[in-house]
């Protein structure tokens, strides 16, 4: 194991160095700098039992101990996706592709809490503080009250956080912060786990709201952001196409809020751009009604979604046809090519089969099988749904289609969008929506019969 390794902070700027100097070199103080005890080092070395834990019942706590709350940072597409604002004590993780997008949004998030009131600390591990200085020139940040680092070594950021208890602290990234006392280098797994976890007990134990930034890593060498969501609270993905202007920010896991909301951003010249109306910009791009292309009514999280679902069906000249799917699950494609030839006698053989979200939208709701049956019907049999109609609703290995959650708000954002009918399964109870002619059907077949025709 390492030696333990003692730090020298200044008083006046809180600038931290391993040497003792008569002048700070962050400030230009004179006789500022004083030595610090290192933090601990972690449970090595002590002896188990030493310090006796405590518990307490649940009844014994009292709304002293409620959860303080709350703090929004005004920009609502974040607040949502957080589950309502940002939560003291709390740990993020924020993952995605390099370049996708996540220091620009976490220095607008970092500006934003800042200017809400919060103190803000926005720790890069990647770029030196004048890199960071001229990126927040550029998104015009440079009023916000939020204080820069740049610095790797993460016994020395905690010893900068513990001196400054600021509201939120935001590491970009974890890949690239190490400690001492673990013989790994930075970006290895041992280091990532170990900075990970040091983040999150000083959150717990101080208050200080710790957002992490993860990159995804295509390869084994760096230890992408998977190794840490278990010992984080909220984990969120910034997902979107490079060549695409939308972002999408998305909770895979929350303790504080729901699971599976979305935020939607479009990348700009100058930053991160709220969009308010997603499904708006997701269909921005549609033409006419084309045959293969279909308006799926979805719930992402909280909010209905309208997104545009695309198919194209072709002869194919290899012994294999191809399946592709971009922003579906490829299996349940399978499954519901599978129903189509087994219920509905629509074989797929000898056919390419290619399924596209539109926009960089990635669907988990089982709930779009019917708009994607709808789609590749379409496509197939080269007939268009009637203009203005959305679809929605859940296929079973049956054939039969299920009822779906939300039927009203689906229903509401389609009619807020201009679309006059939509087609979805008849079991359930029947929701009625002003301006929206209701087709219910049974099964996939009566799809098949009474909408194509076939
Ligand atoms: P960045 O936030 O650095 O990505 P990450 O931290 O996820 O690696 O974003 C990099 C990309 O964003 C880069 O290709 C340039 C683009 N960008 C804009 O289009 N507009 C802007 O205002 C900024 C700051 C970046
Ligand atoms: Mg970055």
């Amino acid at each position: 194991m390492a030696k333990p390794t003692t730090s020298f902070v200044c008083a006046s700027c809180g600038n931290v160095t391993s040497k003792w100097a008569g002048r700070c070199e962050s400030c230009g103080e004179w006789n500022s700098i004083s030595e610090e005890a290192p933090l601990s080092q972690g449970p090595s070395g002590k002896s188990l039992g030493a310090q006796r834990g405590r518990s307490v019942a649940l009844s014994d706590l009292g709304e002293a101990e409620a959860p303080p709350p709350r703090t929004m940072s005004g920009l609502a597409e974040l607040d949502r996706v957080l589950g309502g604002g940002l939560v003291p004590a709390s740990a993020t993780l924020v993952g995605g592709d390099p370049g996708i997008g996540k220091s620009t949004l976490l220095l607008q998030a970092a500006a934003a809490f800042a200017r809400s009131g919060i103190p803000t600390v926005y720790v890069s591990g990647e770029e030196a503080s004048a890199q960071v200085r001229m990126r927040a020139a550029r998104l015009g940040l440079m009023d916000a009250p939020v204080r820069l680092a740049a610095e790797t070594n993460l016994r020395n950021i905690l010893t900068t956080l513990e001196a400054e208890r600021p509201g939120l602290a935001i590491i970009d990234s974890i890949q690239t912060m190490w400690l001492d006392n673990v013989e790994a280098a930075p970006g290895s797994v041992s280091q990532v786990r170990a900075a990970a976890h040091e983040l999150t007990t000083f959150a717990k134990r101080t208050g200080t709201a710790i957002v992490q930034v993860g990159h995804v890593t295509k390869e084994g060498q760096i230890a992408g952001p998977r190794v840490v969501e278990h010992m984080v609270d909220t984990v969120l993905y910034f997902e979107g196409e490079r060549g695409h202007q939308f972002r999408i920010l998305r909770s895979v896991k929350n303790r504080f809020g729901p699971a599976d909301e979305i935020g939607v951003f479009e990348m700009t010249g100058a930053g991160l751009a709220e969009v308010t109306n997603p499904s708006a910009l997701f269909l921005s791009e549609r033409g006419t009604p084309a045959p293969g292309s279909v308006v799926f009514a979805g719930i992402e999280g909280t909010r209905p979604v309208l997104v545009e679902i695309q198919a194209l069906v072709a002869p194919t000249p290899h012994a294999q046809p191809r399946r592709s799917v971009v922003g579906w699950d490829g299996s349940r494609l399978a499954m519901i090519l599978a129903v189509l030839e087994a219920r509905c006698g629509i074989p797929f053989a000898g056919l390419d089969v290619y399924l596209n979200v539109a926009g960089g939208m990635k669907i988990s709701e089982p709930a779009a099988d019917l708009a994607v049956a709808a789609a590749l019907l379409g496509a197939r049999e080269d007939t268009a749904l009637p203009e203005g109609a959305v679809v929605f609703g859940e296929i079973s290995l049956s054939g039969a289609l299920r009822p779906v959650t939300q039927a009203e708000n689906r229903l509401k954002e389609a009619a807020k969008l201009g679309f006059t009918s939509a087609i979805g399964p008849a079991a359930g109870k029947e929701t009625r929506v002003a301006g929206i002619a209701g087709t219910r059907l049974p099964d996939l077949a009566a799809l098949v019969g009474e909408v194509f025709g076939a």
